[in-house]
């Protein structure tokens, strides 16, 4: 059956691959039980990648991420391509595909099910019913910033250089962006940088209050330091609904909150572009966590930020809302019923494996789908 709903699947590295193909079955089911029917083309990405084709992503699985309507990625790297060079390493497939994507608007939620309040390393009443969004950018600053690079200054002495820059419009992009999502949530945005001691943290500051002004004055504004908000998540997390930040710090504050739900194995993200002329927005998701070695292999991973993950291509690519929601609340209820991976449990509860936690969001969705 043709579609036209391209999705190319990138498995990637350690526990990406087990991850993934909990997803993959939950897209069987649906086009069993929902008549929706994706497209699916498979390709290597990251140390896999490299190891097989001599680059963490080849120029064609390139153009093939370009030409499909969403990337669906599980986990790049691993300590086996630790000394491999920079440019060909199993994160540069991650940074390049951000980039020749454009994705530069990186969402990561981080909500706290009723169920898990109890995993988080804070006390329940801090985090209970928590639901905030970091939204980083993420195609710009000093992931990319030129000059970059080390050179010899003398004799025994080099010097390593990176650059952070933001433009004008890569700060206005993104700041729409989190504008937008905040009114459709509790109508608050926190914009972070170092404005006390950056070049690019006070423009930053000085672009989003003028967007503010000009475009969104009905939407609540706070400045943030850097440093204050890292401080600030571990105080009172439930002060913030959509922090928008930079792509280094967004890259730090979002482990951080990450962990306030008490696992980095529950969290999804969405990668969006800006929506072009025929209508389509390109879109990578993929969970926060990466590709944790040390339990790779071991049918141990928690699949939910990656079934999540898809929950989120089908909301913001397909705009199945129904579908989406009909996901997240299977995780839900497999949650509530006590169903614990190994990162979620505690000690006194038992683990499911990988598998076991997948059949089970099928069955749930069976069960809420009234099947
Ligand atoms: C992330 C990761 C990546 C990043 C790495 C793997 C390149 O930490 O997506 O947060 O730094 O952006
Ligand atoms: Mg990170």
């Amino acid at each position: 059956m043709s579609s036209n709903k391209k999705i190319l699947v990138l498995p990637g590295d350690g526990i990406g691959t087990e991850v993934m193909s909990e997803v993959l079955n939950i897209m069987e089911w649906m086009s069993k039980n929902k008549s929706v029917s994706f497209d699916v083309s498979e390709r290597l990405v990251g140390g896999a990648a490299f190891d097989r084709e001599g680059n963490s992503i080849s120029d064609a699985t390139m153009q093939e991420a370009l030409d499909s309507d969403a990337v669906l990625l599980g986990a790049v790297g691993g300590p086996q391509w630790d000394s491999v060079e920079r440019d060909k390493r199993p994160e540069a497939a991650l940074l390049r595909l951000r980039k020749e994507m454009d994705l530069f608007a990186n969402l990561r939620p981080a909500i706290v099910f009723d169920a898990l309040a109890n995993s988080s390393s804070l006390k329940a009443e801090l985090i209970k019913g928590l639901n905030i969004l970091i939204l980083r950018e993420l195609t710009s600053g000093v992931y990319y910033g030129l000059p970059r690079g080390v050179e010899k200054i003398k004799d025994q002495e080099e010097k390593a250089i990176d650059t952070q820059s933001y433009t004008t419009s890569e700060i206005e992009r993104i700041g729409k962006v989190g504008f937008d999502l905040a009114k459709k949530r509790s109508n608050k945005v926190t914009s972070v940088e170092k404005a006390n001691v950056m070049e690019t943290g006070m423009f930053w500051r000085k672009i989003i209050t003028s967007l503010h002004k000009r475009e969104f004055n009905d939407v609540e504004l706070n400045h943030m330091y850097a440093d204050n908000c890292a401080m600030q998540l571990v105080r009172y997390p439930k002060q913030f609904d959509v922090i928008v930040t930079d792509n280094l710090f967004g890259d730090i504050l979002s482990d951080c909150a990450a962990m306030l739900t008490g696992s980095l194995g529950m969290l999804p993200s969405a990668s969006l572009g800006s929506v072009d002329v025929s209508g389509k927005r390109p879109g990578m998701y993929e969970p926060v966590h990466g590709s944790a070695p040390d339990i790779a292999g071991q049918n141990k991973a928690n699949p939910l930020a990656m079934i999540m993950s898809f929950a989120m291509m089908l909301r913001y690519s397909f705009d199945m809302l129904e579908d989406s929601t009909l996901i997240e609340k299977a995780v839900q209820n497999v949650l509530s019923k006590g169903l614990r991976t190994l990162d979620i449990k505690q000690d006194n509860e038992k683990a499911v494996s990988t598998k076991e936690m997948g059949a089970a969001v099928i069955e749930e969705l069976n069960i809420v789908s009234g099947k």
